[in-house]
């Protein structure tokens, strides 16, 4: 989809497959809306005194113009209240409007950003632009019969005033499509993204961007000391990988390197803890860590921010069999602590000691992980927001506001030593599991024994990374891609710092 910034004339002249507006619930309708509502005979006014059509956030109405405008349709979008209107108001109209333009099968469009007071005309643009992406995308690579695709080819932005929008469409354009690749990777079947693969994929995008890259196979793993990670992936007919991609916009600088680190199992049975079989499938998902890194990355690097970023990315699969790590089972991770394992299904954090131990002894700094961690965290936050997790407030203040700038939802939940107690066991200096109440707390700390003095931030995607359900810009069933437009953003809020 090409996305172009437009500027002067009448938007209801425009020639295309669909003309977009936008209506702000209980206002009077704009010079736009009028000026096409006119054309219209007035239908427009006709379903909002009817109240067919408010302008309540979640709706969007199509209108077939019969003749009557160069148009074939009129898309309405509501924005909700005026006086709760955030850019994520506008993200969600434009995801409504753009899976209503799939199912019309309208290629072309023309979308009035409507003037709001709170918010400037980039953020707007910004986040229609994202709206319209995220909601378009679809994962048809597995179908035998050909799918219906978006065809929105092509989308002119009329902005609310004279802004230039080029630069906010664009960097709309690169956070998505690093998100996109993200939740690509998270869609692929887990018989076809194993470790290796992800390995492959991470080659091929630092090839394509130019980025340094190192993977670590299982002989050098050993030689590194890394059993944590090999412990998790004994049990798997597809080695464990632990990934290096290196970012350098700021080569001569003196700041430290920004540590992206995922969570890349790529399937999780829970090991020989095993799960329950019901929705088993959605544990294809549990590299959504990693995608997200990568995803992060991708975006990074087209963006070209004046800083350095390494992503490191540890990747098994969790498989119960003869070679299997075992409950009782004791590991030396990388940074020299010991772990009793005592539940093989607490495998994220496990693979995740020795990522945070590499990212450690590389200096970086902030160390930001995330992690389809706990099933916990979903329990405490539901569906809607990660958790935020971190050893240093200033780190966890510049995330949490990179997260409010990109329009995702993070929620700070608390660290004590307290919780540390709760991992004291009789043979090793840990174990991996803490009983059930807190659990995305005590994982949170487990993990904290392996980052030292380094600022790290943890984020707990487990409730966000997968979408069970429908939304404005999301699919059922389908993986998101967050948070990998807070990690970029923190990188551009980084590289200005
Ligand atoms: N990958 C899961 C966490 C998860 C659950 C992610 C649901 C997404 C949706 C993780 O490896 C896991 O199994 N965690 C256990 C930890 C427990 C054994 C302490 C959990 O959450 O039950
Ligand atoms: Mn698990
Ligand atoms: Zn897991």
């Amino acid at each position: 989809m090409k996305v172009a910034d437009r500027q002067g004339g009448g938007i209801w002249n425009a020639a295309v497959d669909a003309v977009v507006v936008t209506h702000f619930e209980g206002d009077s309708p704009s010079t736009q809306l009028s000026a096409i509502d006119e054309a219209l005979d007035g239908a427009i006014a006709s379903m909002l005194d009817s109240k067919e059509f408010k302008g309540k956030s979640d709706e969007a109405v199509g209108i077939v113009t019969l003749g009557k405008l160069p148009a074939k349709r009129v898309v309405v979008a509501g924005l909700g209240k005026r006086s709760r209107f955030t850019p994520e108001s506008a993200r969600r109209a434009a995801g409504n409007v753009a899976k209503l333009l799939r199912r019309a099968g309208a290629r072309t469009a023309a979308f009035h950003i409507a003037p709001a007071e709170a918010v400037t005309a980039e953020a707007l643009a910004r986040a229609t632009v994202e709206g319209l992406l995220l909601a378009s995308y679809s994962f048809h690579r597995y179908f035998s019969t050909e799918q219906q695709e978006s065809k929105l080819e092509s989308v002119e932005l009329w902005g609310p005033d004279s802004t230039d929008l080029e630069p906010a469409i664009r960097l709309a354009e690169t956070l998505c499509a690093g998100a996109n690749f993200a939740r690509d990777l998270v869609n692929e079947p887990p018989n076809v993204l194993h470790p290796v693969e992800l390995a492959s994929r991470a080659v091929a995008l630092a090839v394509q961007k130019g980025l340094e890259c190192e993977v670590f196979d299982v002989d050098e793993l050993r030689q590194r000391g890394m059993n944590a990670l090999l412990a998790v992936g004994g049990g798997s007919g597809t080695p464990p990988r632990l990934i290096v991609l290196r970012y350098k916009g700021d080569p001569d600088g003196k700041h430290p390197t920004l540590g992206l680190v995922g969570k890349g199992i790529t399937f999780d049975t829970g090991g020989i803890s095993l799960k329950p079989g019901a929705d088993m499938h959605k544990m294809k998902s549990d590299m959504g860590g990693a995608a997200a890194m990568l995803g992060a990355i991708h975006a990074i690097a087209d963006l070209h921010p004046k800083l350095n970023v390494t992503v490191i990315v540890a990747t098994a699969e969790n498989m119960p069999d003869g070679n299997s790590y075992r409950p009782g089972d004791i590991v030396k991770a990388m940074n020299g602590k010991s772990i009793e394992i005592q539940n093989t299904d607490a495998e994220g954090r496990i693979i995740l000691s020795d990522a945070l131990s590499y990212a450690t002894a590389l200096e970086l700094s902030p160390i930001i992980d995330a992690a389809t961690l706990t099933g916990a965290c979903a329990v405490a936050l539901g569906p809607f927001y990660s958790g935020v997790f971190s050893n240093d407030d200033a780190s966890r203040e510049i995330v949490l506001a990179a997260a409010q700038k990109a329009g995702e939802r993070l929620w700070p939940m608390p660290m004590d030593p307290d919780y540390r107690k709760l991992l004291d066991t009789s043979c090793a200096d840990m174990r991996n599991v803490g009983g059930r109440d807190g659990g995305a707390i005590i994982a949170a700390t487990f993990l904290s024994e392996f980052v030292g003095d380094q600022p790290w931030v943890h984020l707990d995607i487990a409730p966000t990374a997968y979408a069970d359900n429908d939304s404005a810009y999301y699919a059922k069933d389908l993986a998101t891609g967050h948070p990998v437009r807070t990690l970029v953003q923190l990188a551009l809020d980084m590289a200005e710092s």
